[in-house]
């Protein structure tokens, strides 16, 4: 063999073992259930694919959007499910400085980073740390430095768990090991409370625990402001028909609302949402300051689970979270996590059926 086949030979030998390693972790699927309440989730980003839920009359529909195969969900854009991180939204301009340095990422939505970025948490394998199929499922996920722009290895861990009746908690977690680094990590289902194929959800209605939003420009980068909802289509204090207000002037919702603090100092009720006909209500409550309430305004003619196509508003997001491009705003909440501290981020969602 001659020298330079020799180290051809070895440099191939090296990528095929840094694919190997890098290719360790199978996809697989993993089943919650308690009763006729049943999740399907996978460790491709830690992704729900189905929900499985009673109504009044017993019947169960899965009421998430998904894909039919992991192809799709490679493919997504939409973040069907997807746990998103490290930072989820907007960072405005893909870049940030934090403690004097400033970091450049890699844009994906114009000029701006959106969800981690090309490839966020919601696009890596997770490790499957625990499960037990009638209580939860823990995932792992070990992120490098520099991934994907973020300064440090960040560990990070999720866990879906049932509690008691229809109750789904997520716990979302992270520890910086070694630099500060900003940490949003957030929950993308898509819900229609009807079932995922029964059209749209402008007949849902919903009480929003808000009373202020974060304003945007044209780009969804918040401007900075605080704004009360009183007197706009966002006001959702009372309980109201989502499409009540949407019409050509005002195509959907795609916005964060600053959640008000409630009577408890560590859990915020989020929102209800009820769905008339088959009598299921949601209701969520979390830790965070902020949910993103979006009505699925850009979706057309998504291929998805069972031949269905998903069109505009076939799905409503809760997405609870720190205010979006808080990095580029000092007003806002900090997202920057230090070593020795550790993000938490919890979820509580109740589902009934009247
Ligand atoms: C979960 O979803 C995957 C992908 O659609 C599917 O192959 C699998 O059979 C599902 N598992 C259960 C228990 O429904
Ligand atoms: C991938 O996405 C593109 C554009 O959204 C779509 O045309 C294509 O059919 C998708 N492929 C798969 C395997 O889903």
């Amino acid at each position: 063999m001659s020298k330079v086949s020799l180290i051809c030979f070895i440099l191939l030998g090296l990528v095929l073992l840094s694919q190997a390693s890098s290719s360790d972790e199978k996809i697989g699927f993993y089943e919650l259930k308690k009763g006729n309440f049943k999740l399907n989730i996978t460790n491709y980003g830690a992704t729900i694919i189905s929900v499985m839920l009673p109504d009044k009359h017993g019947n169960v529909a899965d009421v998430v959007l998904g894909f039919d195969n992991i192809e799709a969900y490679k493919n997504d854009t939409v973040y069907f499910g997807a746990l998103i991180g490290r930072v989820a939204n907007r960072i405005g301009g893909a870049q940030f400085t934090l403690d004097g340095k400033t970091y450049k990422l890699p844009s994906n939505d114009g000029k701006n980073t959106l969800h981690g970025g090309p490839r966020g948490f919601s696009d890596v394998i997770w490790t499957v740390k625990t499960h037990k199929e009638d209580n939860h499922i823990t995932f792992t996920y070990d992120s490098s430095d520099n991934e994907e722009g973020f300064p440090g290895k960040l560990s990070v861990a999720v866990t879906y768990m049932i509690i008691g009746g229809n109750k789904l908690g997520v716990k979302m977690e992270a520890v910086p090991i070694d630099k500060a680094t900003p940490v949003n990590l957030a929950q993308h289902s898509y819900w229609n409370l009807g079932g995922h194929d029964s059209g749209n959800i402008l007949s849902h209605t919903i009480k929003l625990h808000a009373s202020n939003i974060t304003p945007t420009d044209k780009d969804l980068i918040p401007t900075g402001e605080i704004k009360s909802v009183k007197g706009t289509p966002y006001d959702f204090l009372e309980p109201r028909v989502i499409g009540d207000r949407i019409n050509e002037n005002f195509v959907g919702y795609d916005i964060n609302y600053v959640l008000d603090k409630g009577s408890s100092e560590h859990f915020r009720k989020v929102a209800t949402v009820e769905h008339r006909n088959s009598g299921r209500k949601m209701e969520l409550w979390t830790n965070q300051p902020g949910v993103q309430f979006y009505t699925s305004t850009s979706l057309k003619d998504t291929k998805g689970k069972g031949g269905v196509t998903y069109k505009r508003y076939a799905a409503l997001c809760l997405e609870t979270q720190g205010f979006p491009d808080s990095v580029n705003h000092d007003n806002f909440p900090s997202q920057i996590v230090r070593p020795g501290e550790k993000y938490k981020h919890y979820m509580v969602y109740r589902f009934t059926a009247t």
